[in-house]
């Protein structure tokens, strides 16, 4: 039965194709927010994240980065690893999908449902979608992807199949039984429409590639990846094992209370997971909380795109706490929300170095000065109205920080906290504690003592509700209110008051960096450096992940950009390009209207295509590989500012978009995943 003392809280494990980059951080900044205050609310916490680290993309991108599967992920989930460590995410363990005791407990899943008649083995023919490994409803070889339209590759397969179909009435049933289940609303509202619309048996294991867990039995099959991945927040309790530390500790943290996800990863949390432990007659996790996606230059922050920001500059800039801090202000929880350097840094300059940094630094000094770094007492018949209304407003932002918090409301339970800062930074300017302490009489020393405890109090109260967000500053500030150790604190209890007077401060410092323009420069220099120096080309022993991507389906030795089809931009001696030479390039979202073979060259297509402000012909080598009528109305790149040129007679004017890989250069255009009207300009 469930131990209703304990909290476990689980990440995605994230695939170890793509280094880390903030949108993971978002993930795990949140968990590790939620964890750490559960821990401070007294209760038995496990926080668990981990590695990916199975299926033929990762084998793909070790392949095209020369070196093995294991090196491979060896290396990726080191730097995943050491970037939560850096950060001082408080996980309690680290699971990785290649170690023995997952591989194990996997199996053991596999078998469990083999042996209650949910696992049978069947063929399967058709297409298959290597970026989110699954079998999709698509014709013919290259069709595209319905989920992420990246062209499928055909399969024909003798596999284990999962009878998912026979899961559609008791997930109905359970989603029914329990409304908190799926969470929010909305996605819980999606998920219940494609389960009513009709579950298919599911393939559960593949012969195309060996780098993935063994079917038990059948060791020519690997387990399918989602299964093995979903088996994580299992396995790394001890499922699986026979031994009775791993059986003590598997029931009591199972099952888990949350697993936190990105939205685009519901459908294998909330029903295939669900339907493989309610046909392996296990319990189910209380709850799946799936939140939105952190945007840069409006859209899904992910390597593929090439849009991706990483943590350690900002962590080099402006430490942990800035960007945890702007995580969790600037995102509304569930929704989608947009990273900028501009902002990050207008939000820590704002709430962190102005409003907590002054109310830290101001009420600390002036008790060190004041009253030789002793909390003074407050004197009660010194007491005002704006002294009762700051204490009244703290009970009050205690009781509504928890209640936001535990709906994940994390904006808004700061939102709540800061209005507390900024009340008592409005009290100390109004109540001049500096002007009464230039007065020597008894009441003016009694009234100073009871501003700056007031002062004093607030900021602790503050300090103790935001520490799970900016672990690092609160224990600073903490240690130098003379408290010592905040992880000992019990937010339970926390209460108005109870600072005691006499508390001898500790010394006295700024907590927060200062930022201003040339952080932004910076951040945004080392970002644009580091891109280029992972552009060039990586030796075997520094593997950088992924020819191509996250979703790298691409074959070894592809280029992870598209290159302008035979055209070269203006270079200098290092051959590298400015900025400048890039923007001379004008590139457009353009939309095929008509395609046709071009007669007498079997290569050549013409194309007249919409850019927006006018229809261009353009003609291009692609015939071989694209068969015209499925190219029109697909959007594409094009090279719009070209010099016209002549091609079997026809004035083709401009250039389409490709890469070109293989030794006849194979062209692949380029596409967009999400809609963007005809004429956007790309930069
Ligand atoms: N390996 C699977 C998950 C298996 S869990 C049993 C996977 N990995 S992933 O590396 O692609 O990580 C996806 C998760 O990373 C998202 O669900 C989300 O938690 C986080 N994010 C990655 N990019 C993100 C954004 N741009 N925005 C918000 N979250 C993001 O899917």
């Amino acid at each position: 039965m469930d131990n209703p003392g304990k909290f476990y809280i689980t990440t995605p494990i994230y695939y170890v194709n793509a280094r880390p980059h903030i949108g993971h951080t978002y993930t795990t900044v949140v968990c590790d927010a939620v964890a750490r205050r559960q821990r401070m609310m007294g209760l038995d916490t496990w926080f668990l994240t981990g590695t990916d680290e199975h299926g033929q993309k990762i084998e793909r991108s070790a392949a095209a980065a020369g070196c093995s599967p294991r090196e491979f992920v060896d290396k990726i989930a080191s730097e995943f690893r050491g970037l939560w460590d850096r950060m001082r995410i408080s996980y309690d363990d680290f699971i990785r999908t290649t170690e023995p005791r997952h591989v194990r407990g996997v199996q053991a899943l596999f078998i469990r449902l083999q042996e209650r008649g949910f696992i049978y083995k069947g063929s399967y023919s058709g297409q298959y979608c290597v970026f989110d490994e699954l079998y999709v409803d698509a014709v013919g070889p290259g069709s595209p992807c319905p989920e992420c339209g990246r062209p499928t590759e055909t399969v024909h397969e003798e596999n284990y199949f999962f009878k998912l179909s026979a899961m559609e009435g008791p997930l109905l049933k359970y989603y029914n039984e329990h409304p908190g289940f799926i969470r929010p609303e909305t996605r819980r509202n999606e998920v219940i429409a494609f389960v009513r619309s009709g579950l298919r048996d599911l393939s559960v294991s593949r012969t195309s590639f060996k780098w993935g867990i063994p079917v038990p039995n059948d060791p020519k099959h690997v387990i399918y990846v989602w299964l093995d991945a979903l088996a994580n927040y299992m396995t790394a309790i001890g499922f699986g094992s026979d031994d009775p530390k791993d059986q003590e500790k598997l029931a009591r943290y199972w099952p888990a209370d949350v697993h936190m996800i990105g939205k685009e990863i519901v459908r294998f949390h909330c029903v295939y997971w669900p339907a493989f432990l309610l046909a392996a007659d296990l319990p189910l996790p209380k709850s799946i909380i799936a939140h939105g996606w952190l945007l840069f230059e409006e859209s899904k922050m992910s390597k593929s795109r090439g849009n991706i920001v990483r943590s350690e500059t900002i962590l080099d800039t402006l430490g942990g706490d800035a960007l945890r801090y702007f995580l969790l202000r600037e995102i509304v929880f569930g929704q989608d929300g947009s990273f900028s350097f501009d902002a990050l840094v207008q939000r820590f300059n704002a709430d962190l170095a102005n409003d907590l940094g002054n109310l830290s630094s101001r009420t600390l000094s002036m008790i060190t000065r004041y009253f030789q770094g002793e909390v003074p007492y407050p004197s009660p018949s010194e007491r005002t109205p704006a002294d009762e209304a700051i204490a009244k407003l703290a009970e009050e932002t205690i009781a509504d920080f928890h209640a936001q918090f535990e709906q994940f409301q994390f904006s808004r339970a700061l939102e709540t906290a800061w209005a507390l800062v900024a009340a008592v930074n409005k009290y100390i300017v109004e109540n001049e504690p500096w002007a009464v302490a230039e007065r020597e009489d008894k009441d003016s020393r009694a009234r100073l003592a009871t501003i700056l405890y007031t002062s004093a109090e607030a900021l602790r109260i503050v300090t103790a509700l935001a520490h799970p967000i900016i672990p690092d500053a609160t224990a600073r500030i903490w240690t130098q209110l003379g408290l010592g150790n905040i992880s000992h604190l019990d937010l339970r209890a926390l209460a108005w008051g109870q600072l005691q007077p006499g508390t001898r401060l500790g010394k006295v410092e700024a907590v927060f960096p200062r930022a201003d323009k040339s952080t932004i420069e910076r951040m945004q220099q080392m970002e644009q450096q580091h891109s280029a120096e992972s552009a060039t080309p990586a030796k075997p022993e520094e593997a950088t992940p992924a020819a191509g991507s996250e979703g790298a389906s691409a074959p070894p030795g592809v280029p992870s950009s598209a290159p302008v089809v035979g055209e070269r931009v203006g270079t200098s001696i290092d051959n590298k390009i400015t900025i400048d030479d890039f923007l001379k390039v004008e590139l457009r979202v353009g939309e095929i209207k008509v395609a046709e073979k071009v007669k007498g060259a079997d290569k050549l297509l013409r194309m007249e295509v919409d850019i927006g402000t006018e229809v261009r012909q353009i003609v291009a080598g692609i015939a071989k590989v694209y068969e015209p009528e499925k190219l029109v109305g697909r959007k594409v790149v094009i090279v719009a500012n070209l010099q016209p040129r002549k091609l079997r007679g026809l004035e083709s004017n401009g250039m389409i978009v490709a890469a070109s890989f293989g030794d006849d250069g194979q062209p692949v255009l380029a596409g967009f995943l999400e809609d963007v009207p005809v004429g956007a300009k790309l930069k």
